[in-house]
């Protein structure tokens, strides 16, 4: 597959010309990279009115991913999803406040795009399920349910999956009562870019999804920052015609080439057999699953890249036992009390394989903790997120703030999912919440 802005930038570095244009380095090597780091000058192209080596690459992933049409970003899924909320909620022209149906388990990015945009968010949350901070797992009845009993109708279902810890949600079925009700479907695909490349495809893209985003970074070889919007042929053709616009609105104007040559490069490397070495990886991260299980840990059933310990469901602090693989050498994506996760790709080496095994074998799995069963009935909103993020606040401890309303959203990130979201009232729940997951301070409401 062409790679046009890798093969741009080479040429343009090789000749090693005059730099009379930003960035300030000038192509002098000093962290090692600089030369290949350029602006948009002359043949180069420019991310938001692409017409020449961008919109090719581009192009070239949309046809790899099989969508209509697929946009870059140099600034993660966090850009993407605010401006596929945007598009959401300016599809329609309406007087009233928009509504978007969200699972629960966000990232603070849906928070902050529903500050900017002010939309009214309906929660899709069991109150009655244990509590757990990056899961929320939601049936098509509960979504029915929730869609008919609206007075008007929303501006998208959003979902994400795969979730942090590695569930995934039934888009399929999700999004045949989204659709049902002429509503679009968005999913927050951040953690699963790869899913498009299994051997049955379960990309959101090809399960019904309207919008999506994928951090590419975070499952393909792909640098911190670049990540797709990708927009299926089904949507209204307003999602396609005014994407670049609504990326724009949420980015910066100095996009990096570097993090853009990394994604164009990602195309060939997805061209050239990128399938098989998945399913190698698949397979093996299967094994190691069912090797850990027989030596008594007990595993979370995740996506397929994903190996998800229940840690405190084999005697151990998630990151108590994060902490020991560290003293081994091996550092995992993530851990809190319940859970430590590791991501897997064809990057990983066998020895790293090799270790993760060794580690596992060779520690004994415990009785499982004694701990709270936590629930958490959703929080009260008082004033809009909008409102919320905007007041004066000021700093509490989390310990001392149930009664008052959350300001700025408190996350403690990885994996970034709000207990309260701006706007609500901080509930006895939510403080037991906060102790468990860390989360030290909160800002509230002045
Ligand atoms: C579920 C989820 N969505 C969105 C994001 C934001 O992605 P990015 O870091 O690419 O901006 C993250 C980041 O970890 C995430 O976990």
């Amino acid at each position: 597959m062409d790679t046009p802005i890798y093969n741009y930038v080479q040429k343009y570095a090789a000749k090693n010309g005059a730099r009379f244009h930003m960035p300030g380095h000038k192509g002098a090597e000093i962290l090692g990279c600089e030369s290949l780091d350029i602006t948009e000058i002359s043949g180069a192209d420019s991310l938001y009115e692409a017409d020449g080596i961008i919109a090719e690459s581009e192009k070239n992933a949309a046809s790899l991913f099989g969508t209509a049409k697929t946009l870059y970003s140099a600034e993660g899924s966090t850009q993407c999803i605010k401006a596929m909320l945007y598009l959401a909620v300016t599809a329609e022209e309406s007087r009233e406040k928009p509504i978007v149906v969200a699972a629960r388990n966000v990232h603070k990015s849906f928070v902050q795009a529903a500050a900017l945009l002010d939309f009214e968010v309906v929660w899709l949350w069991d109150e009655n399920r244990e509590f757990s901070l990056c899961r929320c797992e939601i049936t098509p009845e509960q979504l029915e349910n929730t869609l008919k009993g609206l007075d008007r109708k929303p501006a998208a279902v959003y979902l994400t999956s795969p979730d942090y810890l590695g569930g995934t949600a039934d888009i399929k079925a999700l999004g045949d009562v989204a659709h049902n009700f002429s509503v679009p479907l968005l999913v927050d695909n951040a953690h699963g870019a790869y899913l498009a490349f299994l051997d049955e495809p379960c990309h959101p893209m090809r399960l019904g999804a309207d919008i999506c985003c994928d951090s590419a970074h975070k499952t393909l070889p792909v640098l911190t920052g670049g990540a797709y919007l990708h927009i299926s042929e089904k949507a209204a053709p307003f999602f396609r015609e005014n994407a670049k616009g609504a990326m724009e609105l949420f980015g910066s104007t100095s996009p990096s080439y570097i993090i853009l040559q990394s994604l164009d490069l990602a195309n060939k490397y997805i061209a050239a057999g990128y399938p098989q070495k998945l399913r190698a990886c698949v397979d093996k991260v299967s094994r190691l699953k069912r090797q850990l299980k027989k030596s008594g840990w007990k595993v979370y059933d995740s996506d397929p890249l994903k190996l998800t310990v229940r840690a405190s469901d084999s005697g151990y602090d998630g990151r108590e036992l994060a902490e020991l693989l560290r003293e081994n050498g091996i550092e995992c994506e993530y851990a809190d009390p319940d859970f430590t996760v590791f991501m897997f790709t064809p990057e990983n080496r066998e020895s790293d394989f090799r270790a993760l095994t060794e580690f596992f074998t060779g520690t004994p799995a415990r009785q499982a903790l004694k701990k709270d069963i936590l629930y958490m009935k959703l929080p009260e909103q008082i004033i809009s997120i909008r409102e919320a993020v905007f007041s004066k606040t000021e700093r509490l401890n989390a310990e001392n703030s149930a009664g008052r309303i959350l300001g700025r959203t408190a996350v403690s990130c990885p994996p970034a999912v709000p207990v309260v979201v701006s706007g609500e009232k901080i509930n006895e729940d939510a403080v037991k919440i906060f102790k468990r997951y860390g989360i030290k301070y909160v800002d509230a409401v002045l």
